[in-house]
């Protein structure tokens, strides 16, 4: 007799306790408002109150939903409060979350064409419809020699733009037989820390990272990035990769693309640009200043993970030359091959990232697009910028804080005028009332306070709030 005992969901049970999980979700986008943003916990807390061993026998699913209530809803940090203004944000939306679970319902692996036709061609067109939607250079389209992937992280891009730069300065000489240690790459001082780490993954060395000063703006000056590719050249280094960032993290610092691609194209480097943030800008004509010189730049992405109502995980890269990225990533092992593949008619996005399997993501970048729209989107993305420069506005005509930098978009940085030490408290008190969650920078030397807008459900009303609180605790 074949053994019939099963422990698994069954479909019908699947049913009432998918419907309850949606029922939870939309209950929590409707009080999440009312929680306090940054979670309360010690350090061991949440810990504490999970048992030491595993269950032995399976549970009910109920009793996991209380435990979630109970022990994990405390010790969360709500990035999907309308009030938490801190970092960048990592927005969501409905349809992002209801594309992230068919995705997962689906369960399909899209590492090769064959393997999910529909995961690489729903993504290849969504990736395309974005660089129209965002004005994007043609040459990132997948119909010339460029294309779009979608990576986990603005991390992973620069990653993979760091190792296609390396083999195309060295003609795949890297790949074959490791490096010499006399490649350098170039960023400024403000850039993100991901790209130091890329340059460690990539073999390069810290010691081969060269952080070139800011202007006030806290922009890459172009003259200062040339002096060093030349020094370094001089001295026997080959420089091969720049990477340029539209807003920077600390203060959303725009560096000057145009002049950095004119000195990449010179000296022959790779210019890849970290939009991560402030690319979700772009879906507006009248913020595509930012992106002026994008053409001259060989990779490019952006993180619809932070401010495009996309959640977590969904990072959209470019590149201008797809065989340089492919060729420097693929290894096809026998167990791989397929006639789409051999016929070179399909794209493989395993060649496109590093780890092999890939989760169809473009599922739910399809339907934030496709619910919003165009016009939704630049709506939103509209409106809170308007929120930041209505919030940059109160800070300059106050008299007791001022602003650290003119924002250009959604991000502002401001500060009292009453020292690092009152700022410090200030932001301590702001976050310990949980009614609102700031997060700070050190610019020009002095302790900065950082709002940022770009939570989905962040009214006009919760702007307010903050500034009054602000102004409260100050006092
Ligand atoms: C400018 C910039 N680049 C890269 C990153 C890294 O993003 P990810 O978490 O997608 O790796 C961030 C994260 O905040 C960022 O602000």
């Amino acid at each position: 007799m074949p053994d019939r005992k099963s422990y698994h969901m069954t479909p019908g049970e699947f049913r009432r306790h998918g419907r309850a999980v949606v029922d939870w979700i939309a209950d929590y986008q409707e009080r999440v408002e009312a929680l306090p943003v940054l979670s309360r916990v010690k350090p061991g807390e949440v810990r504490a109150q999970l048992p030491p061993h595993p269950p032995e026998h399976g549970e009910p699913f109920e009793r996991m939903m209380e435990d979630v209530e109970r022990v994990l809803l405390p010790g969360l940090t709500h990035w999907q409060s309308p009030n938490f203004f801190a970092y960048f944000p990592a927005n969501a939306s409905g349809p992002a979350i209801l594309g992230e679970l068919l995705s997962a319902g689906l369960g399909a692996q899209g590492m090769l064409w064959a393997t999910g036709p529909a995961c690489t061609e729903l993504e290849t067109r969504v990736m395309d419809w974005l660089v129209e939607l965002m004005g994007l250079p043609a040459k990132f389209r997948s119909d010339g020699p460029g294309g779009g992937v979608i990576q986990d992280s603005a991390s992973s891009a620069a990653l993979c733009a760091l190792l296609a730069a390396r083999e195309r300065a060295t003609g795949f000489a890297v790949n074959a037989r490791g490096g010499d240690g006399r490649l350098t790459a170039y960023a400024s001082t403000q850039t993100h820390s991901s790209v130091l780490k890329g340059v460690r993954v990539a073999g390069i060395g810290d010691r081969n990272f060269r952080a070139v000063e800011t202007d006030d703006a806290c922009a890459l000056r172009p003259n200062l990035l040339r002096e060093a590719v030349r020094r370094d050249r001089a001295e026997g280094k080959v420089p091969f990769f720049v990477c340029a960032t539209v807003g920077t993290t600390s203060s959303n610092g725009m560096d000057p693309l145009g002049p950095i691609a004119a000195i990449c194209r010179e000296e022959g480097l790779w210019l890849h640009v970290d939009g991560a943030m402030a690319g979700t800008a772009a879906v507006c004509p009248e913020f595509r200043r930012f992106l002026d010189g994008l053409d001259g730049a060989d990779s490019y992405c952006f993180n619809p993970h932070k401010w495009m109502f996309t959640n977590f995980d969904c990072d959209c890269f470019w590149v201008a030359d797809r065989a340089v990225l492919i060729r420097t990533l693929s290894i096809l092992p026998e167990y791989l091959k397929n006639k789409a593949t051999e016929s070179g008619a399909v794209i493989d996005y395993r060649d496109w990232h590093i780890p092999l399997g890939r989760r169809f993501r473009a599922l739910k970048l399809w339907f934030v697009l496709r619910h919003y729209g165009v016009q939704g989107l630049r709506h939103h993305v509209r409106e809170h910028v308007r929120l930041a420069q209505d919030f940059a506005g109160w800070v300059r005509a106050s008299e007791d804080f001022e602003l650290a930098a003119d924002p250009p978009l959604n991000l502002v940085c401001f500060r009292h005028r009453g020292g690092d030490d009152c700022n410090r408290a200030l932001l301590e008190r702001l976050n310990d009332s949980g009614r609102l969650f700031l997060t700070h920078t050190v610019l020009g030397g002095k302790f900065t306070l950082r709002l940022c807008v770009g939570q989905t459900h962040t009214e006009e009303r919760h702007v307010e709030a903050a500034w009054t609180a602000i102004r409260a605790a100050a006092r």
